[in-house]
């Protein structure tokens, strides 16, 4: 299988109870039954996962969730494991996301312990990366994207990566409306797969699906997906519509 197959992933966040879910996963799939050549993921909030892998089960849509614990079980109030993910249902999982860095004290070291969890529970881990806006000002942006996925991945060997997916999201596109250009996109995306390349070796890198992220919409998508290594879309705020997204998946 061609690794570089598009996915057009759903980051739903914390929007939707379990009926807005079930209904809005039901009219995406009569939506996009026809996509087969995408991969197409969606990631409701945890406490929908059930419900709604019943409804994209058999379909071409898969389950992710937003987040998830590296612990198997144990006292750990409010966590989710990954074993828990599997039993709902879930292929994929996000880690690292900047809202979470920001809001939830995230680290590179916490991502790194987390996408070994997520992959020796067989789960595809979409790891996302990003400059802020100051960052980028400051011309800091590969120096940041170097720090976060140097520590991110530090200690996996090119094996254990081969499901892992990259988001590059930069922080001041993110729900902003503001999408980086196809060129800004398509700079840090050669980047991150060179860097891949020289950490984990040619084959990683080029099998290695490079998402961006950040105010992706019907719009600006297909230009986006022109670009040599930019392999698919996170999106956020237009997930959210089941016939905006189709848009996206159809780009
Ligand atoms: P956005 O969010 O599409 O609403 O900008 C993207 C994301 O946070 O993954």
């Amino acid at each position: 299988m061609d690794n570089r197959r598009p996915l057009i992933a759903g980051n739903w966040k914390m929007f939707k109870t379990c009926s807005e879910a079930v209904e809005t996963a039901e009219h995406l799939v009569k939506l996009v039954s026809a996509c087969a050549d995408v991969d197409i993921m969606i990631a409701p909030p945890f406490t929908a996962l059930a419900q709604v892998s019943e409804v994209v089960k058999g379909t071409c849509i898969s389950l992710g969730a937003q987040n998830l614990f590296w612990e198997t079980e144990g006292a750990y109030t409010g966590e989710i494991s990954p074993a828990m993910l599997v039993s709902s249902g879930c292929r994929y999982v996000i880690i690292g996301h900047s809202e979470r860095r920001q809001y939830f004290g995230e680290t590179d070291e916490s991502v790194n312990r987390k996408i070994r969890s997520a992959v020796s529970s067989g789960l595809v881990p979409v790891v996302c990366v990003g400059e802020s806006e100051k960052q980028r000002e400051l011309k800091e942006t590969f120096s940041v994207l170097d720090k976060q996925v140097k520590k991110g991945l530090d200690n996996f060997s090119p094996g254990d990566l081969n499901t892992l997916v990259m988001a590059y999201e930069p922080i001041w596109a993110i729900g902003t409306g503001k999408t980086a250009s196809a060129e800004q996109a398509q700079e840090v995306h050669e980047y991150l797969r060179a860097m891949i390349e020289k950490k984990f070796g040619n084959s990683l890198a080029k099998s290695m699906r490079i998402l961006y992220g950040g105010s992706v919409k019907p719009d600006n998508i297909a230009e986006l997906m022109s670009m040599a290594d930019v392999d698919g879309a996170l999106v956020g705020g237009a997930s959210l519509d089941p016939l905006t997204f189709s848009k996206i998946v159809q780009f």
